[in-house]
């Protein structure tokens, strides 16, 4: 690798909030408590407590999605380099540690990294050591929810041949398969024709391998799942018993994804906000979804929000996928 660190100057670290002003944790809350099927939005599991707890699950034996993406990424961080191209503008979705992207800066040098994420204090520490590990680059962290429409600030001065949105760890999973062609008709505007994505997408495999991968036997993912409810009772002033509530997670052959829930051990009711929400017994809050493809079906999905398929690279024991794809 040629080492321009020590000819480039110095660049430049900004934060943008994005974040609405007010409250819609509570709204939102409220809102999904007061449907049939019970649901929170995941986007709530990622406060500090979230956060830390979703980097142990990276950790986990049974959570191979990481290391799988981890390896892929190292073995071919300069293939994907090529594929995107020189002078590119690099958006990460999502960007939490920022692990992977350090794989593929290292390779792609660009001139500047935007990297997108809820949880504010994780996308500043991150950014922190990334601008240490490389002093030359350029950095607009922009802290926002980016499953709502967004237009990112422009950096003027540098220059910049194309956008190219990077969205690993198989996040796009936590879309139905219809949302997900919503979000990538998003990220199309984002990118513009002839830009660029990459992203992780988790391939289908045994039911028992994707089953233990979200209900391990440490209990950090129920914790994780759980730590929602803790943080209702922090930030809300809830009073959830989280003795009282299970986790459980599934895959669902025949939907291709992962369901998780949070499932109510007894009838109860539950204060938040004001109101008084009853549970029955074995009723449960919808969290989370986690769905799988197979390349073919990614790609279809990808097709209809205007993305032609680049290429596709995947680990030996084909667990999981990083697609390249062009705007068209
Ligand atoms: N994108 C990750 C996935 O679908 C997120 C994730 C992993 C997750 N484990 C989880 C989300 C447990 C909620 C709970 O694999």
């Amino acid at each position: 690798m040629a080492q321009p660190q020590q000819r480039r100057a110095q660049g430049v670290v900004r934060f943008h909030n994005f974040l609405p002003e007010g409250d819609s944790f509570l709204g939102d809350v409220l809102k999904g408590l007061a449907r049939t099927q019970k649901t929170l939005p995941p986007k709530y599991f990622y406060d500090a407590r979230g956060c830390e707890l979703f980097e142990r699950i990276c950790e986990l034996p049974e959570y191979y999605p990481t290391r799988t993406e981890l390896a892929i990424m190292r073995e071919h961080a300069g293939a994907m380099a090529k594929f995107l191209g020189p002078d590119c503008q690099l958006i990460e979705l999502g960007s939490g540690s920022s692990r992977k992207t350090r794989i593929l800066i290292e390779q792609l040098q660009p001139p500047l990294y935007v990297p997108i994420d809820i949880a504010g204090e994780a996308l500043k520490a991150a950014a922190a050591s990334l601008a240490q590990l490389f002093p030359w680059l350029n950095i607009i962290g922009v802290c926002a929810d980016y499953t709502r429409p967004l237009t990112l600030p422009e950096f003027v001065g540098v220059p910049i041949r194309k956008k190219a949105v990077y969205f690993p760890g198989s996040t796009i999973g936590n879309f139905t398969p219809h949302e997900a062609i919503e979000f990538l008709q998003l990220v199309r505007r984002m990118v513009g024709t002839g830009g660029a994505l990459l992203v992780g997408v988790d391939l289908k495999k045994d039911k028992k391998v994707l089953d233990a991968a979200y209900d391990d036997a440490a209990g950090v993912t129920a914790a994780f799942n759980l730590n929602l409810l803790a943080r209702i009772n922090r930030e809300l002033g809830g009073d959830f018993q989280l003795r009282r509530f299970c986790h459980k997670a599934f895959y669902d052959e025949d939907k291709g994804w992962i369901e998780m829930h949070l499932e109510s051990l007894a009838a109860q009711f539950v204060h938040v906000g004001g109101e008084r929400l009853r549970f029955s017994q074995g009723e449960t809050i919808h969290t989370e979804i986690s769905c799988k493809y197979s390349v073919e079906e990614f790609r279809a999905v990808a097709h209809r929000a205007g993305f032609a398929p680049g290429q596709t690279w995947i680990d030996a024991a084909n667990l999981f996928s990083v697609h390249g794809m062009i705007a068209v």
